[in-house]
């Protein structure tokens, strides 16, 4: 693995989710291996359990971290070949990526899609020109399209709490007031079509996901029909893809409400709005993985942190 940008970059998921499980056991087994190297962390958004999970994990494996807020503190980036540079921007990718190179020996990065233009999201600027122009391995801490290790850290929270060989996994779409990207959403439905479940997606009509992604996959709008004898329920909000970014819905009968989760475990990346996106009684309650899934962010950064370091 020569970078950690999307979930194909995993050899064998099962391999590393038991491998994370291990790590989980004795954190600080590793603490040598990272000793003399170090980590920048480069955020372009906010976070909470992502800066502080990655952070941790490189602390874990012995690592040095500089943090760098760069969306508030760093120069306006260009990314643009040949533009003439008179207008907003201030620094070019492909100074900035070969500057940090000479600081980091792993840089990651988060860039969320800025849900204005479609193509520009997916064309994944910031996380792909840092690729193309950095010297050294990059870490996708969420993409305008993916959120990787988030997706990693579900991986193992299922793999924790499954008691059926098969379950029953359902991701369902809730109400929210502001525009979210689909990067959470992509990365659990790309997932989900790995591994051993019976895996449909709800959501109101207009809040398709990205059709390539989808592919293959149970859709069901009827979100009670979906729900039913589900073992996992994974709650998030995105913006419709097809009118890009639009807020077409708050419709608050799609909140999650204990009865409609039956017996399920919840789960959901966070932040979350309450009694919006889901009301007080699930995450008060012990159905709910949430928690889980935000310690085990420390384990899924921690395995790819360790599979960069063994081939530096
Ligand atoms: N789930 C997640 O990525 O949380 P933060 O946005 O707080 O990092």
């Amino acid at each position: 693995m020569k970078h950690f940008l999307s979930l194909q970059d995993i050899d064998s998921l099962p391999d590393w989710v038991n491998e994370a499980i291990t790590l989980k056991k004795d954190p600080y087994q590793y603490k040598k291996m990272g000793q003399g190297k170090t980590i920048c962390l480069l955020f372009f958004n906010n976070s909470l359990r992502t800066r502080l999970s990655t952070q941790k994990a490189a602390m874990h494996l012995g690592m040095e971290v500089m943090v760098m807020n760069f969306g508030n503190e760093g120069w306006a980036l260009e990314y643009e070949d040949g533009t003439i540079m008179d207008q907003g921007t201030s620094e070019h990718i492909r100074e900035a990526a070969q500057v940090v190179s000479q600081y980091a020996d792993i840089v990651a990065i988060r860039a969320f899609a800025g849900l204005k233009d479609k193509a520009k999201d997916e064309a994944e600027e910031v996380l792909n020109g840092f690729a193309k122009f950095a010297s050294i391995p990059i870490v996708n801490m969420e993409s305008s399209t993916a959120h990787p290790l988030q997706a990693l850290a579900d991986a193992i929270t299922l793999a924790e709490n499954k008691t059926k060989d098969k379950p029953k996994v359902v991701l369902s779409w809730a109400p929210h007031p502001k525009a979210l990207p689909h990067a959470v959403a992509n990365s659990f439905v790309t997932l989900m079509k790995g591994q051993e479940v019976e895996f449909i997606i709800a959501h109101p009509e207009g809040y398709e996901l990205n059709p390539q992604i989808t592919e293959g996959c149970q859709i069901e709008t009827d979100q009670e029909k979906a729900l039913e004898d589900a073992d996992f329920v994974y709650v998030k909000n995105w913006s419709s893809y097809s009118e890009y970014g639009q807020v077409l819905s708050k419709d608050s009968g799609w909140m999650m409400t204990k009865e409609k989760l039956g017996n399920a475990k919840f789960m959901h990346c966070l932040p979350v709005r309450r009694n919006v996106v889901v009301e007080d009684a699930v995450l008060n309650g012990n159905q709910s993985l949430v928690i889980q899934q935000a310690n085990n962010r420390t384990y899924s950064a921690q395995i790819i942190l360790k599979k960069l370091l063994e081939k530096l």
